[in-house]
C-alpha cells in the first residue's frame, strides 16, 4: 500500500476515504479523508461539534457512513458490525467512559476480552478443565494491565469509586485486554487532575513503542505537542488542515475555526 508519491510509501494502519455523515441534513462529517501510519499517534483536534467524535463512531463502527469507506488493515470495513472491528485489532475509549460500577476494576478489564468476535462460542467447545485455565490466563493479563496503568491497589474495588482520571486509566487497560493495534482515543485528558494526565501520557508513548497506533482526539494541546508529529483539524465536519501541531496551532484558517466555534 505504497503512496503515489515515492518508491516506499508508509504502511497505513486505518484509511479513511470521503467519509460523510448526514444526520437528517446536518453534516457531522463531510467528505473528510486521511490514514493513519503504522506506529503513528495522528492528533484530531477542532472546536466542540466540529465532528470529531461522529469520525470516531465511522471507523469503530457504532455509525454508518451515509458515504464513504473505511479500511482497517487493508480491509474494509465500512459494512461491517463494531464487534467485527474489534476483531481486526480496533479499539476504542470514549469521551465519557462507562465501565461497570459494581464490578471491580478486574472484572472490568475481563469483560473487555470477552467482547471478541466469536470467543464465548468458542468456549463452548473447549473442555470445563481448558476453560478454567484460560479464565486463570486472562485474570492474570488483567492483572498486569491494571498495574501498568498504576491502579492495583483498587483491582477488587468496584469501579465506581474511581476518579475521572482514574476511568480513563481503566479504559486504556481495557482496550489492550481487547489486543487493538490500533486505538482511538477520545479526550484521554477530559478531566483528568495534572499528576494522572502525566501517567496517562506516559502508558500512551510505552503502549506505541510496542507498535500498537493511535488516533487521538484531545483539547489538551500541550498533550497533543507531546505525543504528536501529525495533525488533523477539523471545523464543521470538514477536515480543515494537517501539520505539524506547532503549524497547525498558528494557521489562521485553525485560529478562525477555534474562534468561531467560542462565540
Ligand atoms: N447521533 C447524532 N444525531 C444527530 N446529530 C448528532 C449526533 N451525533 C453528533 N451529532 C451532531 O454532529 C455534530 C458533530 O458532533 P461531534 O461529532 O460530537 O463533535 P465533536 O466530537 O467534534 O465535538 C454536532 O453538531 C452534533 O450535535
Ligand atoms: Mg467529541
Amino acid at each position: 500500500m505504497n503512496g503515489t508519491d515515492g518508491p516506499v510509501g508508509p504502511e497505513h494502519v486505518l484509511t479513511v476515504s470521503r467519509a460523510t455523515k448526514n444526520f437528517g441534513g446536518l453534516m457531522a462529517v463531510n467528505d473528510v479523508s486521511f490514514a493513519l501510519e503504522k506506529g503513528e499517534i495522528l492528533g484530531l483536534i477542532g472546536p466542540n461539534g466540529a465532528g470529531k467524535t461522529t469520525m470516531f463512531d465511522l471507523v469503530a463502527g457504532s455509525q454508518k457512513p451515509t458515504s464513504g469507506s473505511i479500511a482497517i488493515h487493508g480491509h474494509e470495513v465500512s459494512g461491517q458490525s463494531a464487534w467485527r472491528r474489534i476483531g481486526h485489532g480496533l479499539g476504542r475509549t470514549f469521551q465519557i467512559p462507562k465501565p461497570f460500577p459494581e464490578l471491580s476494576l478486574i472484572d472490568n478489564v475481563m469483560l473487555a476480552r470477552q467482547g471478541q468476535a466469536g470467543e464465548g462460542v468458542i468456549a463452548n467447545f473447549l473442555t470445563p478443565r481448558k476453560v478454567a485455565a484460560e479464565e486463570r490466563r486472562a485474570r492474570e493479563k488483567a492483572r498486569e494491565l491494571i498495574a501498568f496503568v498504576t491502579l492495583s491497589h483498587l483491582e477488587d474495588e468496584p469501579a465506581k469509586v474511581l476518579s475521572g482520571g482514574q476511568r480513563k486509566l481503566l479504559e486504556l487497560a481495557r482496550v489492550l485486554m481487547a489486543d487493538s493495534s490500533i486505538v482511538l482515543l477520545d479526550e484521554p485528558a477530559a478531566g483528568v487532575n495534572a499528576t494522572l494526565l502525566e501517567v496517562i501520557i506516559e502508558r500512551i508513548r510505552e503502549i506505541n513503542r510496542g507498535g500498537i497506533s493511535f488516533l487521538l482526539i484531545e483539547h489538551n494541546i500541550d498533550m497533543v505537542s507531546r505525543l504528536c508529529g501529525r495533525v488533523l483539524v477539523m471545523a464543521s465536519g470538514e477536515l480543515l488542515c494537517e501539520g505539524r501541531p506547532d503549524e497547525v496551532a498558528r494557521d489562521p484558517r485553525v485560529i478562525e475555526a477555534y474562534l468561531g466555534g467560542a462565540a
